[in-house]
């Protein structure tokens, strides 16, 4: 898979404001509100879990918020992506939060961990960037760096035009098939008129 990713091109201000026709927030004047709306979804997210993970990795970071977020909880946050505009923002917000999280540019098909470096893994809008006959390597590659008991989180929202989200329960499952990830719960969320959040736990068996 090609990892030069154009983030700017994707994601970044000439594409801003398509980006926020379908809920990607990365604006600096943006930021507050992300940085609130991800520290409220991952406190739910990790009250529910049986620990606090010590070790986290956000997969796909982007700009960083769920790095940031993350840190913030006090975890050992690595925020990882393919793209070094991306995280040089991401870097930039850790600086304006005042928390360390250690950035790593990559591929997430071939990630640079040693196994079972994590006990949470998170990926937020990453995964619809992998294609589908790639998808079982990333999955394989999750598993390897989480620790058995440790959580896969992955949250995908719907594309402007498309009913449903990039990911469904059934890409999901074909995804993890035959690797040490199993799929524990699945939710859909509606979070307006036309946008759908789909969140998947897995956990490392
Ligand atoms: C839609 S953005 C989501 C960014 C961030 N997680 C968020 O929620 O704001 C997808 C991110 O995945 C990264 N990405 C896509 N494919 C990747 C790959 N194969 N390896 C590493 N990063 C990748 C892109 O550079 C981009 O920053």
């Amino acid at each position: 898979m090609d990892t030069r990713i154009d983030w700017d091109e994707h994601h970044g201000p000439a594409a801003r404001g398509g980006a926020r026709a379908h809920g990607h927030e990365h604006g600096h004047a943006h930021d507050a509100v992300v940085d609130a709306a991800e520290d409220a979804e991952l406190a739910g997210f990790l009250a529910g879990l049986d620990a606090s993970p010590a070790a986290a990795i956000d997969l796909g970071c982007g700009t960083g918020a769920t790095a940031v977020a993350l840190a913030r909880h006090g975890i050992v946050t690595t925020g990882f992506d393919g793209s070094e505009p991306a995280l040089e923002h991401a870097r930039e917000r850790a600086r304006a939060a005042g928390v360390e999280v250690e950035w790593v540019r990559g591929d997430v098909l071939d990630l640079p961990f040693a196994d079972a470096s994590f006990d949470l893994a998170l990926d937020r809008g990453c995964l619809h960037h992998v294609a589908a006959t790639d998808q079982p390597c990333y999955a394989a590659q999750v598993a390897r760096v989480l620790r058995p008991g440790g959580t896969f989180l992955v949250r995908e929202c719907n594309q402007p035009g498309h009913a449903a989200p990039a990911a469904t329960e059934d890409s999901i499952r074909s995804m993890v098939a035959g690797t040490a990830l199993e799929l524990r719960r699945v939710v859909r969320r509606r979070l307006d008129d036309r946008r759908y959040a789909l969140l998947a736990a897995l956990v490392r068996l």
